[in-house]
């Protein structure tokens, strides 16, 4: 349960709020690399709250600027993408990459007036197929975060992205709550192994939380980038099955590997649109061989984590990652499914995790009941509010910035029980 003034600040992130200043404080993903093509057309995105777009320079430079011309505010989507800056078509005010007005063909040149008009504009950089940008102090920009997915070859990761209607902080409490598996993505009866099976066909994924207690119990670490989760259940005599979760600063979380051979990881970047909408960046790889066809495909079914199903494209900000199923159409639920197999009659995880942080109040955490399966949330908040209260009243450089603090990996392992999890996990955790 958070107070009113802590509720606001965890979720709002526009510009000048505590949170919003912290998360500024970061590499942010924008959009794939191949979304815009050297000289061509520009893209709306949204971040914490600022309508931007985003270009490919003739030279093949990506960058990020303010989508309203500060002259009189027409739309930069409709902007002339030339060598060293975007012109607005209204009356050809054109900016460089660093935002400053450099030619402003209406005013008469002795009123120096474009010297004293600066646009905003925020460095970008392309990494593992992906255009990040900086949005904090200009003089401040960290290195880019050393995530393992970002540094191995293409063909070993699969990233896709949805637009998600709820405040950034639901998506990712969904990240670091270990106990929903058996609930959300499971079936009505798991004793009926027909049904498991049945499912399983379908969605992967059943026949595994069928076998899941439901009430693990929970610790919490914490770490120099963030909070380890650990829920631990019990595995043969003697021995626990520990789920491991990561969360890293600011919008990360990685869940707990699959317990099967060479099993995928997968990660999610939650990064707000607004106070009121997120980015859900999916991102599964593995460290030393290719994604196979079956793994792809299923991503593509939208069966897993993945959600690719969109509705018909727009050109407004992220209108080309708008999942088909939505509030609107009661996510393609299908309720006879509903009633008689899974617990959440809706297709595939990632839609099954949308529909029901979508469905939360977002506003009121301030009477929210939270219980020991909340203590990686409770844990989580704490991590973001600390944070975004000491950068502001001290100055204090957030947890997570260090690009090296990124090398890591989640994992599930089965340790004896006098072992203590964050030790006898370690190796697994990080990348070597
Ligand atoms: S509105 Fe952009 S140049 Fe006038
Ligand atoms: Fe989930």
């Amino acid at each position: 349960m958070l107070s009113q003034e802590e509720n606001e600040l965890l979720t709002r992130v526009g510009a000048g709020t505590r949170m919003g200043d912290l998360m500024r404080q970061y590499w942010i993903p924008v959009v794939c690399s191949s979304e815009v093509e050297a000289g061509g057309r520009v893209k709306r995105v949204k971040i914490l709250g600022e309508d931007l777009i985003v270009y490919r320079a003739p030279n093949g430079t990506p960058g990020m600027i303010g989508e309203y011309c500060p002259h009189r505010l027409a739309s930069m989507y409709f902007g002339r993408n030339e060598v060293s800056g975007m012109r607005c078509v209204y009356h050809g005010w054109k900016f460089g990459h660093d935002g400053q007005c450099i030619d402003m063909p209406n005013v008469p040149p002795e009123d120096d007036f474009k010297d004293k008009v600066r646009h905003p504009a925020y460095p970008c950089a392309e990494h593992g197929g992906v255009i990040w940008a900086y949005m904090g102090p200009a003089d401040l920009p960290p290195g880019l975060p050393e995530l393992e997915w970002a540094t191995v070859p293409e063909s070993q990761r699969f990233v896709s992205k949805f637009y998600q209607e709820c405040n950034y902080i639901q998506g990712l409490e969904g990240g670091i709550d270990p106990s929903h598996i058996s609930f959300l993505h499971a079936v009505v009866d798991a004793d009926d192994a027909s049904l498991v099976q049945e499912l399983d066909r379908a969605e992967a994924g059943f026949g595994f939380t069928a076998g899941l207690e439901k009430a693990p119990h929970l610790e919490v670490a914490d770490t120099d980038y963030g909070v380890l989760l650990g829920a631990r259940r019990h595995a043969d005599p003697g021995m626990y099955y520990w789920r491991i979760t990561h969360f890293h600063m600011p919008f990360y979380t990685m869940p707990p590997t699959e317990t099967k051979p060479d099993p995928l990881r997968h990660l999610h970047i939650w990064v707000p649109v607004d106070d009121e909408r997120v980015i859900n960046w999916c991102v599964s790889w593995h460290p030393s061989r290719d994604i196979t066809d079956d793994e792809r495909q299923a991503f593509e079914s939208g069966m897993s984590i993945h959600i690719m199903d969109y509705a018909p494209a727009t050109s407004e900000a992220y209108g080309d990652i708008r999942p088909r199923a939505e509030r609107r159409n009661d996510y393609l639920i299908d309720w006879e499914v509903h009633r008689r197999q899974k617990l959440l009659g809706v297709p595939g995880v990632g839609l099954q995790d949308k529909t029901i942080t979508e469905s939360q109040h977002p506003q009121h955490r301030m009477v929210e009941r939270l219980g020991r399966s909340d203590l990686g949330i409770i844990r989580v908040r704490r991590c973001l509010l600390d944070a975004a209260v000491a950068l502001r009243e001290q100055g204090t450089p957030p947890k997570g910035i260090d690009p090296a603090s990124y090398r890591i990996r989640p994992a599930s392992v089965v340790l004896p029980h006098e072992v203590e999890w964050t030790e006898g996990a370690k190796e697994h955790l990080v990348v070597h």
